[in-house]
């Protein structure tokens, strides 16, 4: 039995295909059609389906539409919005509506002949971390920006059964909020990231008591926000709205436009962010550990990205036990659907776990022969790829590594990844040189031999979630000086542990470098310059010609810069 699930609501459209329950495949749009996030987050096009992701998904199993017996869209047009806030926006609900709902007719004029399920959106984020996680029973907490209505669900699971149990109604939203001030730092909505890697140069209680002021915890982990002054509607996604009077007033400041100096008043805006966001995912996690008998917590939901309230939550909280979905953001919601719909809905026992996040597609060697030949590139093939690569990093080179699946999510875990040396104390500049221009505050990550993790990082509590880049540890005091390079200001890093079983070859490269520099540990960053990260050789090689990347490691192939200029 075949089961696809859909994302393509707002944004991050993605498809995953189960066979039986197991994961054959699953992709986002992005890395197909090269528009980031897959399309632009509109109310007229949630039937602007993933079709490449799909197609992959199904020629990955050698199906055709017409043999997949059930689909399931991770949103629901028949749960309405919170009715306080959408009398004024009643007309882009009808849009919304209308036009989710010919998606199952519009499926069947194409051959599917199976059974359509509308999957809430937040219990496709919780199926999508539950369903896959190690845990018979567990508690699950889903913060994102926007669903049907909510912006925060409670879940509990059990037997193989999703409830929910709570809800926290839009427009008080974590995901928003941080949009909202990706925005008023003077960045595009979609870049959480770039502000929690500055709040980590401010001080987070400067702005503490304004922060309060737009954002209230109240009792029963629910917390309420000032809208009067956020307007989080208004916000878009690119460029800003510049409607931001009322924190401008707050704060005293005006909002920060693209391409101005940061000053210390927006590191600490960012800083007190995180912190609120901290103690508000820290409490949200306790009010959930009281409601359900469980010492596992599941987290999905945009928030979920975020690796430092991720390791407060866990660290600081009740729970033992701690699963988070790779794909936490939109991306994830198509597996969860599929999940769902197979565990749930049809009450399938068998549960298979997720121990990593290569799902994408891959490439043979010949694939790549084929098109490095297509460019008359020099190259060469090697039996031994991971300690050529392990030698030309500890020599100060960048290398593009491209090897077997695609990972799913917004993380390059080692198959689409760009490695360099972690003890240069100057990498960063070397790579704002050489390939992508990242402000100074965004960290670069370290990938860690699994079993070497806790000599290099203070782990309190283990967790999965850190193979997958999703938490932020301490880096040991005795241990900052060695590794320079993928220590964050604030002494941390974003790590990635990574397990043998999980990825050897990247393992096996890890494991080269640790014995030509004494370190088990590379610097990770995404392939990618400002585009989607690569998905196929031709990607790869695009962005290798276009930047100054030293080398390219594709499959068993290793092509150098300089022999290519
Ligand atoms: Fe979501």
């Amino acid at each position: 039995m075949y089961i696809l699930g859909i994302n393509a609501v707002f944004h991050e459209s993605a498809a995953c295909l189960l066979e039986n329950g197991k994961i054959l495949a699953s992709a986002e749009e992005e890395r197909f059609n090269r528009i980031k996030h897959g399309k632009p987050a509109n109310l007229d096009n949630p039937d602007e389906l993933p079709w490449q992701a799909i197609q992959y998904c199904l020629d990955s199993a050698g199906v055709e539409l017409k043999q997949i017996g059930h689909i399931g869209y991770s949103f629901n047009p028949r749960i309405k919005s919170n009715p306080l806030f959408t009398e004024e926006y009643k007309d882009d609900e009808d849009l919304l509506e209308k036009t989710l709902l010919h998606i199952p007719e519009k499926l069947k004029e194409i051959g599917f002949q199976g059974e359509f399920h509308w999957v809430n959106h937040h219990t496709a984020h919780a199926a999508s971390a539950y369903y896959v996680s190690p845990f018979q029973d567990a508690a699950i907490l889903v913060v994102d920006g926007t669903a049907e209505s909510s912006s925060t669900s409670f879940f509990s699971a059990k037997n193989n059964q999703l409830k929910l149990l709570q809800e926290i109604l839009y427009p008080a939203s974590l995901g928003a909020l941080w949009e909202l001030f990706s925005v008023f730092l003077g960045f595009d909505g979609y870049d959480a990231a770039k502000v929690m890697g500055l709040a980590a140069y401010g001080n987070p209680n400067r702005y503490a008591e304004h922060f309060k002021q737009i954002v209230r915890m109240v009792p029963n982990g629910q917390f309420e926000m000032d809208n009067e002054l956020l307007h989080v509607e208004t916000i878009e996604y690119y460029p800003p709205s510049g409607y931001f009077q009322g924190l401008e007033e707050l704060f005293s400041i005006k909002n920060r436009e693209p391409g101005q100096a940061f000053t210390p008043a927006h590191q600490d805006i960012a800083a007190s962010l995180q912190a609120i966001t901290d103690d508000i995912v820290l409490d949200m996690t306790q009010h959930l550990y009281q409601l359900v008998q469980s010492d596992n917590l599941c987290l999905a939901g945009g928030v979920a990205l975020n690796c430092v309230s991720n390791t407060v939550a866990f660290e600081k909280g009740p729970f033992t036990h701690l699963f988070v979905q790779p794909a936490a953001h939109d991306g994830g919601t198509a597996l969860g659907s599929a999940f769902y719909i197979w565990n749930h809905v049809l009450g399938n026992e068998p549960r298979e776990q997720m121990t990593h996040a290569y799902l994408g597609p891959s490439f043979t060697d010949s694939d790549m022969d084929n098109i490095l030949q297509k460019h008359q590139l020099i190259y060469k093939r090697t039996d031994n790829i991971e300690k050529e690569v392990a030698q030309l990093i500890s020599e100060n080179n960048i290398v593009g590594f491209f090897q077997g699946r695609m990972e799913l999510g917004p993380r390059a875990l080692g198959n689409r990844s760009l490695l360099a040396d972690p003890r240069h104390p100057n990498m960063r500049e070397i790579f704002n040189l050489k390939v992508k221009h990242r402000e100074y505050f965004r960290p670069l990550a370290p990938s860690v031999l699994h079993e070497e993790a806790n000599n290099w990082f203070t782990i309190t509590k283990e967790t999965s979630a850190a193979e997958f880049m999703l938490m932020a540890y301490p880096v040991k005091p005795s241990m900052k000086e060695k590794i320079p390079a993928v220590v964050h200001v604030d002494g941390t890093s974003r790590v990635q542990r990574v397990k043998k079983e999980a990825n050897p070859r990247y393992h096996q490269l890890i494991s080269e470098f640790y014995r030509i520099s004494g370190v088990p540990i590379v610097l990770n960053t995404s392939f990618n310059d400002s585009e989607p990260i690569v998905c196929t050789p031709q990607d790869a090689i695009n962005t290798f010609l276009a930047t100054e990347i030293d080398y390219l490691a594709m499959g068993n192939f290793l092509v150098s810069k300089a022999d290519n200029r």
